[in-house]
């Protein structure tokens, strides 16, 4: 029958697709390109193959059945093996090495090992606090600067008691200028056709360089461990040096911590950085939500500048909002799976072993049939009732097993945040803040300032 023909964008010759993609926005091309040709298309991209895009909540359903489906380790990941190797993002489930760190840093992400991070959490959000605090009045902050300094500080602290440091610099830390680089040229290279890349010499000698940056950095912290032994420090990185899998009782490999360090640095603040910043604009651009807000945390942060672990628990609103900012903007914007063996996708697909499907998570997100007709409209009440949240139209940390192992530290890490600011400040859109969202490998508000100033009833 008709339904089972898979619609494709008009082609240009040899490049096919290609000229679709917008190379500093393929995401936000994908996501028009849905629109147009619906749930399901396949684009022809030159040197890549497995370019079927799904968006739909019964085809996304479908394909998240993991006894038929499973994590594709796609291009953009795989470009980003050359400096991420077989870290938990990049690995495919069946390397030994994925099933060896998911069962070892499993227990540093439970919800009671939050309490253990909190504390420094608060360290660095009162940190931000006081940089806000000392503005003058006409002076406007960048949002996902001072985001970024406060999410990479945040995971070095909890993860390897590693102080960046990064609201004593004036411009970011070396690691994020290295990191956001080598993210940017491993996107590059997907825009570009082979013999492009090869011509390449000074990206490439430039990503070499920013890779051993890296690298450098992550192995200063690790001689610093074991030359000082442990202090008590429960953190990942204690996890890493010593922790033992359940199931074989090896313990990670020099490289492969190496790889895991740098997986979770750039995992652990890319993307709720993005998550922090497109909250505070939505809560700009929606005042009564703002007043909701600022209620609760009036209410549950009455006398106290900063939060405890229960209180960061009971911040309800706070959190829907964020999860209403994940919907409408997820910041990990795809992910990728392909076939396990034969099957029809849907029932009526039919997909090879090995066959992949990409998930285009912003367009799932705005499914009508899901969400209502009001998908555009910010409505973080949307989450009030966990049970009224549609199966299979929710996607933003991922699917499965292999879904997001750093959820809970990312919103208990993000609600604290943006609760304590939210006491503290009232905030102003001072330069008519125009949305415009950037892409690397996560997606983030370009260029996004605002005016903040200290509220008249902050503790
Ligand atoms: C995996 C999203 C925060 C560490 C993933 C995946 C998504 C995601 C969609 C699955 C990717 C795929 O299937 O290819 C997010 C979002 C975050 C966030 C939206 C913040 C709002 C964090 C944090 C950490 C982290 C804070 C670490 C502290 C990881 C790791 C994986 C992962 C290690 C790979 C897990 C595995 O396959 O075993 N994340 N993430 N993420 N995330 Fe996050």
């Amino acid at each position: 029958t008709n339904e089972t023909i898979i619609p494709q964008p008009k082609t240009f010759g040899p490049l096919g697709n290609l000229p679709l993609v917008d190379t500093k926005a393929p995401v936000q091309s994908l996501m028009k390109l849905a629109e147009e040709q619906g749930p399901i298309f396949k684009m022809d991209l030159p040197g890549r193959s497995g370019n079927l895009y799904i968006s739909g909540r019964e085809l996304v359903g479908d394909a998240c059945d993991e006894s038929r489906f499973e994590k594709n380790v796609w291009a953009p990941l795989q470009n980003v093996r050359s400096f991420a190797g077989d870290g938990l993002f990049t690995s495919w489930t069946e390397e030994p090495n994925w099933r060896k760190a998911h069962n070892i840093l499993m227990p540093s992400f439970s919800q009671r090992a939050m309490i253990g991070y909190h504390d420094m959490m608060v360290d660095i959000a009162m940190q931000l606090v006081q940089k806000w605090a000392r503005l003058n009045p006409d002076e406007f902050v960048d949002v996902p600067e001072d985001m970024t300094r406060l999410t990479l500080d945040t995971i070095g602290l909890c993860g390897f008691h590693y102080r960046f440091n990064s609201f004593y610099r004036e411009s970011n830390h070396p690691f994020v200028e290295a990191m956001t680089r080598s993210l940017d040229e491993a996107m590059s290279q997907l825009q570009r056709l082979g013999v492009q890349n090869k011509l390449m010499i000074g990206k490439k000698a430039q990503m070499r360089h920013d890779i051993d940056y890296m690298f450098s950095l992550v192995d200063k912290i690790v001689k610093e461990r074991r030359e000082h032994g442990n202090q008590g420090e429960n953190d990942l990185l204690n996890n890493m040096l010593s922790g033992e899998d359940s199931d074989t009782g090896e313990a990670l490999s020099d490289e492969n911590i190496r790889y895991q360090i740098i997986t979770f640095l750039i995992a652990g603040h890319e993307t709720t950085s993005g998550l922090l910043s497109f909250a505070l604009y939505f809560l700009l651009h929606n005042p009564d939500k703002l007043k909701k807000a600022q209620d609760e945390v009036d209410r549950i942060l009455s006398d106290s500048a900063a939060p405890t672990y229960k209180q960061v628990r009971e911040m309800k609103y706070i959190r829907m909002i964020l999860s209403e900012s994940l919907r409408l903007w997820p910041t990990a914007p795809a992910f990728s799976l392909r076939a396990k063996e034969d099957t029809l996708l849907a029932g009526r697909y039919p997909m090879k072993q090995g066959e992949a499907v990409n998930v285009l998570i912003p367009v799932l997100h705005r499914d009508k049939d899901a969400w209502g007709d009001d998908v555009e409209a910010f409505r973080p009440e949307r989450f009030e009732d966990p049970s009224k949240v549609p199966d299979d139209a929710y996607k933003p940390f991922g699917n499965g097993q292999r879904a997001c192992i750093g959820q809970q530290f990312a919103l208990h890490e993000a609600t604290l945040v943006l609760g304590v600011l939210l006491r503290h400040f009232e905030l102003a859109d001072g330069a008519n803040y125009e949305l415009k969202v950037k892409e690397t490998l996560t997606l983030k508000p370009d260029g996004f300032t605002m005016q903040v100033r200290p509220r008249a009833n902050a503790p």
